[in-house]
């Protein structure tokens, strides 16, 4: 019950690597916060789940944000560690150009980049009135290299990173702040890109993608680390070295 009396916020816990995230703070004894905007019932199974609370909001909106943790400090009176694991993307074929229209650059950019900042302003005088006030966001390897989804979806993630040094350097003793970016992971984002999971099978180092539990374990680590802040942990099998 290392958690216990904490209490954990993780944005995009419905699915996928959030869910397991919350799992595991759930496990260890946190009060966690299950955040979605859309997927509310299976958001609500997982707060269940973990005995938790669940909090509707699209963290792209800032006045959604703002309620939330509001309502999150109303109930459990602090706010110890934020994951900023919700996240969105188009595949789009980085040569076509087109296809990038200005909403696609606005939405990826709004809910990955900016929601993100949202959630951490929101957060930060909460996490500095705690020992240990941690925030890790859950990038991409498509934010080290030029990869990924689409080009949105890379520049967002490749911003992400930036933040999390930033943000590491602007708040730190208080509160630390660290990144991990995960090459590809079982979850239903990646469920259709078999080429991808053949292809990460056949050469990377650890030779499969990786769980949303493996992903879960590396944010566990990090929020554990109390001297590493500023970092970004690639969680990817070893597969961003083997490509150059
Ligand atoms: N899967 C991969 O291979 C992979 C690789 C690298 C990085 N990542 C990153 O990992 C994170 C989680 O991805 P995943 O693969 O676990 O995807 P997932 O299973 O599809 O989960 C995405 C979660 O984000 C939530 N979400 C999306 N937009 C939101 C918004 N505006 N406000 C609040 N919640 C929102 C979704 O809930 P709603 O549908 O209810 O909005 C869902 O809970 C993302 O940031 C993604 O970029 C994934």
């Amino acid at each position: 019950m290392e958690f216990a009396g904490r209490t954990v916020l993780v944005t995009g816990a419905s699915s996928g690597i959030g869910a397991a995230v919350a799992r595991r703070f759930g496990a260890l004894g946190a009060h966690v916060a299950v955040n979605s905007a859309q997927s509310i019932e299976a958001g609500r199974a997982v707060a269940d789940e973990v005995g938790g609370s669940y909090w509707q909001a699209d963290i792209a909106d800032e006045e959604q944000v703002l309620a939330m943790v509001a309502g999150i400090i109303d109930l459990t009176g602090r706010l110890d560690v934020v994951v900023n694991n919700a996240g969105t993307t188009q595949v789009i074929p980085h040569a076509d150009l087109d296809a990038v229209t200005d909403d696609v650059w606005r939405r990826i950019l709004d809910v990955n980049l900016m929601g993100t900042w949202y959630v951490s302003r929101a957060a930060v005088p909460h996490l500095s009135e705690v020992e240990d006030g941690s925030i890790v966001n859950v990038t991409s390897i498509a934010g080290l290299n030029a990869i990924g989804s689409s080009i949105p979806y890379a520049v967002s993630k490749a911003g992400l990173n930036h933040l999390t040094v930033l943000l590491a350097r602007a708040l730190g003793p208080n509160v630390r702040v660290n990144a991990v970016a995960p090459g590809l992971v079982e979850t239903p984002w990646t469920e259709a890109w078999d080429a991808m999971h053949d292809h990460v099978a056949k050469t990377a180092p650890m030779r499969r993608a990786s769980t949303p539990d493996d992903v879960a374990e590396a944010v566990l680590g990090l929020t554990r680390s109390k001297m590493v802040t500023g970092e970004v942990l690639a969680v990817d099998g070893g597969h961003m070295q083997v490509r150059g």
